[in-house]
């Protein structure tokens, strides 16, 4: 155990490294969009540096040899994933060269970023010719600063992507979902001034409901500055200074500000706070002397007491589902505030208050609906399955991912919970690893709470299933993945299942289910029938409303998603069917029984 122990130290400084976007929100930024039709060449034996593909040479007489060319290469459409948009390219992982010509004026003091919001797996970015930076992981943003590289007038950006999978990277080789690969988010210019507002975080006070605490972080030349935090709308203004680095904390009573002179009892509490019922959002606008921020920003508590999730101080039970970032009737990833659109609103039509994004950061349009529409999230990385536990750049490369869903993130009042993994084995040195991330994540957001999926169960006896995975120890809540009456025993056999667990601590079942194309019919003990995947709903639940310690559901899963582990012919056809609605929206059995479920329980938590 030693020898993890040292090397672990050594890795845990990479959290120290700043996020891989210096943008913290791009939302109310000056940016110009590269979205669009993107030249494009498949370079399936990289070839690409070694030619220079970087430079997008031109022939420069008839003489001349170039092997490659942008401008007679098709287009791909960004944002989008490259194996829907090309037949040739469904299976295709590899690396792909983007190029994307644009015109700039620039403005004198301002920098100047490209970013993206994400492009899986690994990213090399070229700026005329130039190189920019790199960046491994493909479900959270990253940017460079490309101010002194961009040119008036004329300009070429050069991307590599590569989703080829490796035994090294997060997610490793295996995994259940289409490896789509791709510039997957907006690529944009974003401006700001020489000095600008880098990141800040304002939330409740543990506990507390007009107690506000958080920080600013400047990034530029200037370093003291001057800051003022203002809720407009609940008469809230608070100035600070920062420190040499550009730093400022503040805590501070917003009733007080929001009072002034005026006795206690003359003041109603001066923010309403976020609720699934009433998912309220203030404007925040943060400002120093030569920037401003705004954003929406909603006030909540969250924290858990025994087996219970509190919300704003009262036990909540979250009315869950499962759900891919897999764009409904194109398939494909999803990117658009149209799909989050689609795919929330089945979600808010099944009578959920909350829904796990498996099983890695999706995109910001989802997370923000959700804090629109008044859905708590389960945000989670993709330590999934089996990774190197016991490489020091596999974790640095978690722990990077993980710092950075939490840094784009952490002002969403709807993300609840941090899962740092899915279904991996029992072992040192994976526990050691998760311990680490764990850490991580308490240490850059003491707000929210960690949980994981796990799947390691004792049978205690032939109707007892104890959760005893060592991993629960570190947790604030446990995911338990369980698929009683499909990958093992009969969905009549949840009648007399027990669970329990090992930890006094809330349980959510994070994954349960069956599945079956839809329209396929047949009797309830015919696999692949929808009648079949019904029958695993309503044994589960009437078994999970049992469980002790519950404080919520994410069945698996909202809509069939393309996988390339699911080859049964006629059935699945590269899908996993688990759906409770299927990828051309057909909602299934299954759907309308925990609708109805959701809806009876709502009821009852309303009288
Ligand atoms: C696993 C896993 C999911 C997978 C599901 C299934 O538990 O977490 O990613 O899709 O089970 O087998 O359908």
């Amino acid at each position: 155990m030693k020898v993890y122990w040292i090397w672990l130290v050594l890795v845990g400084s990479a959290v120290g490294a700043g996020p891989s976007s210096l943008i913290g929100n791009v939302h109310g930024r000056t940016t110009v969009s590269l979205d669009g039709a993107w030249h494009a060449i498949v370079d399936p034996y990289e070839n690409g540096v070694g030619s220079g593909i970087f430079r997008d040479e031109k022939p420069k007489s008839k003489s001349d040899r170039v092997e490659y060319s942008f401008d007679l290469s098709p287009v791909l459409n960004v944002p989008g994933d490259w194996n829907t948009q090309r037949e040739a390219l469904l299976f295709y992982e590899g690396p792909v060269w983007y190029r994307r010509e644009f015109s700039y004026h620039k403005r004198p003091g301002t920098r100047v970023f490209a970013y993206f919001g994400a492009a899986n797996y690994r990213t090399t970015v070229y700026l005329n010719g130039e190189k920019q930076g790199e960046h491994e992981g493909g479900f959270t943003p990253f940017d460079f600063e490309v101010t002194s590289t961009l040119r008036e007038g004329g300009n070429f950006l050069v991307v590599e992507v590569n989703n080829a999978r490796r035994a090294e990277s997060v997610p490793a080789l295996r995994f259940d979902w289409w490896n789509y690969g791709g510039i997957t988010r907006d690529v944009e210019l974003v401006e700001v001034p020489a000095t600008f507002i880098q990141d800040y975080s304002i939330q409740l006070k543990k506990g507390s409901t007009h107690e506000l605490d958080g920080w600013v972080r400047f990034n530029g030349p200037v370093s003291r500055h001057e800051v003022t935090i203002q809720i407009p709308e609940a008469g809230v203004e608070y100035k600070t200074v920062t420190d040499e680095s550009g730093y400022a904390a503040f805590a501070f009573d917003a009733s007080v500000l929001a009072c002034g002179k005026r006795p206690a009892r003359e003041c109603p509490a001066p923010l309403k706070l976020w609720s699934p019922d009433d998912p309220k959002l203030y404007q925040v606008v943060v400002s120093g002397e030569s920037d401003h921020v705004k954003d929406e920003i909603g006030f909540r508590t969250i924290e858990v007491q025994g087996g219970k999730i509190l919300l704003n101080g009262k036990a909540i039970f979250l009315r869950g589902i499962s759900m891919h970032e897999e764009a409904p009737f194109r398939e494909g990833r999803a990117f658009s505030p149209e799909d989050a659109q689609t795919l929330l609103g089945w979600v808010k039509e099944l009578g959920c208050n909350f829904v796990r994004f498996a099983h890695y950061p999706h995109n910001e349009n989802e997370v923000r609906l959700a804090d629109r529409m008044g859905l708590m999230v389960w945000s989670e990385i993709p330590v999934y399955w089996d990774v190197d536990w016991t490489n020091p750049a596999t974790l640095a490369n978690a722990q990077a991912q993980l710092r950075d869903m939490i840094a784009r993130d952490h002002n969403r009042a709807a993300v609840i919970l941090w899962s740092i993994s899915n279904e991996t084995p029992v072992k040192p040195e994976r526990l050691a690893f998760l311990k680490q991330l764990a850490q991580d994540a308490r240490d850059m957001d003491s707000t929210r709470l960690i949980t994981s999926a796990m799947n390691h169960v004792d049978s205690t006896s032939a109707d007892v299933r104890t959760l005893s995975d060592p991993l629960g120890e570190v947790l604030d809540v446990l995911g338990l993945n369980e698929y009683l009456g499909w990958y093992w025993g009969r969905p009549e056999d949840a009648d007399k299942m027990q669970w329990k667990s090992n930890w006094n601590k809330p349980l959510i079942v994070s994954e349960f289910g069956g599945g079956a194309p839809a329209g396929r019919h047949g009797d309830a003990d015919e696999r692949w029938t929808e009648e079949y995947q019904d029958s695993v709903f309503q044994h589960q639940l009437a078994m999970i409303e049992k469980m002790a310690n519950l404080a919520g559901i994410t069945p698996w899963v909202l809509m069939d998603f393309r996988s390339p582990t699911r080859l049964l012919p006629g059935v699945q056809d590269y899908h996993n069917r688990k759906g409770v609605i299927s990828n051309r929206g057909e909602r299934k059995i299954a759907f309308y029984t925990l609708q109805k479920f959701y809806r009876k329980m709502a009821e009852s938590q309303r009288q």
